[in-house]
């Protein structure tokens, strides 16, 4: 999210994390399905904070990252006039000079990290780690454990951000128990209508386009809930409508960005699982992979049958012969089951998205030509 004035919705999850920060001096955890939302709303939180004197230190973790060179860095960006032992008139500070000066030569540990945190004083710091999943590292992310105890322990003025996809984020917590409680875990939820709706409103300011009001619907359904759909869906309608020298965006000018959506998926990572959806569209059996995609969609990725009943109001038999269908075709994969039964889940991470809008394409989109009525023309 380039800018602040595109962002949309959000309130209550910004509000509740927010409290947790300032009011209960809380590490926070934020995960959520790729493309929900984490690094926008950081951005918009890092601004927050900001505002508030924070200082705020962004870092975007890689598969390689360590402790040492993260928090080194962090490091870099604390002026050392915060540290009580430096007189904020006194030359290091005037210098220039950070808490990174002071670092040993050796790895730095979590506990000197600690250390030199708790004696940082008029001043308030949020160092916010994204993509935290992405860290392969055992032993980083057990020192991450270990300096938020470090941290907690020193009621420091030092707070962390975690956030990343998965939920077994919050598994990092469960190396040491007694930091449990002084963590915040929260998981980023879908838009609401009315968040996507403002999403649209935005697009339309700052274009200035309209949308009319069966698109802006079109756009809403298609979505279910993703600001990334959202936000690609409007971005190919409009680019649609000018092509054809409208500031009106139509139904149709959204169906004509659903083919792009639907064609760069499919241009990025065209797999042979693709071409096994496509096929199963053409030969009329749709039915079964959009139950199942919604369903995926609805529950994180992993679903069962009881998923798809709640998610397109169908029997359980019905449900269950779509997961059927779909696991002998190789498209579903269960996995590890546990008490409640086996769950289910795409054998590729973006086929749900990719099914709903081939499936929204054909069905819902009444108002414009079909793909290949418009290449006959
Ligand atoms: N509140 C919002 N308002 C408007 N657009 C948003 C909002 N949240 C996210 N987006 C848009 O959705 C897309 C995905 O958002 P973002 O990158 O923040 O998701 P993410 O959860 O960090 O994804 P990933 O898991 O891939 O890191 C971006 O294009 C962003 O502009
Ligand atoms: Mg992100």
């Amino acid at each position: 999210m380039a800018e602040r004035r595109q962002f949309a919705g959000r309130e209550a999850v910004l509000k509740t994390v927010i409290q947790a920060i300032e009011d209960q001096r809380l590490h926070v955890i934020l995960y959520g399905e790729r493309g929900i939302g984490k690094t926008s709303l950081l951005h918009v939180l890092t601004q927050t904070a900001i505002d508030a004197r924070y200082i705020v230190i962004y870092t975007s973790c890689g598969a390689n990252s360590t402790f040492d060179e993260t928090f080194r860095a962090v490091a870099s960006e604390i002026p050392l006039l915060f540290h009580s032992g430096f007189s904020p008139t006194g030359t290091e500070a005037e210098k220039g000079s950070t808490l990174a000066d002071l670092l040993p030569d050796e790895p730095l540990s979590p506990r000197k990290f600690g250390d030199l945190c708790a004696k940082l004083t008029g001043t308030r710091v949020l160092i916010i780690l994204d993509e935290f999943d992405r860290a392969l590292s055992g032993s980083f992310r057990r020192d991450i454990a270990e300096v938020i105890k470090n941290l907690s322990d020193r009621l420091g003025r030092v707070q962390l951000v975690l956030a990343g996809v998965a939920a077994d984020l919050t598994e990092l917590v469960e190396h040491i128990p007694s930091i449990r409680r002084n963590i915040f875990a929260l998981r980023v939820p879908k838009m609401s209508e009315a968040e996507v709706t403002q999403i649209v409103a935005n697009g339309e300011r700052e274009t200035n386009l309209s949308f009319a009001p069966d698109a802006t619907a079109f756009v809403v359904e298609v979505a279910r809930g993703s600001p990334y759909i959202a936000n690609l869906i409007c971005h190919h309608a409009g680019h649609a409508a000018l092509d054809q020298s409208r500031t009106t965006v139509l139904p149709a000018d959204v169906g004509s960005a659903i083919d792009r959506a639907i064609a760069e998926f499919q241009g990025r990572i065209a797999t042979p699982a693709q071409t096994h959806v496509r096929r199963l569209f053409d030969a009329g059996r749709q039915d079964a992979l959009a139950m199942s995609a919604r369903a995926a969609l609805a529950a994180d990725g992993v679903f069962d049958a009881s998923d798809i009943e709640e998610a397109s109001s169908v029997s359980t038999r019905k449900a269950q012969d779509a997961i059927d269908a779909l696991c002998a075709e190789r498209l579903l994969k269960p996995v590890n089951s546990d008490e409640i039964g086996t769950r289910y889940t795409f054998v590729e991470e973006g086929l749900p998205t990719l099914i709903w809008m081939m499936w929204a394409q054909r069905n819902l989109n009444r108002d414009a030509p079909s793909p290949r009525a418009a290449a006959a023309l």
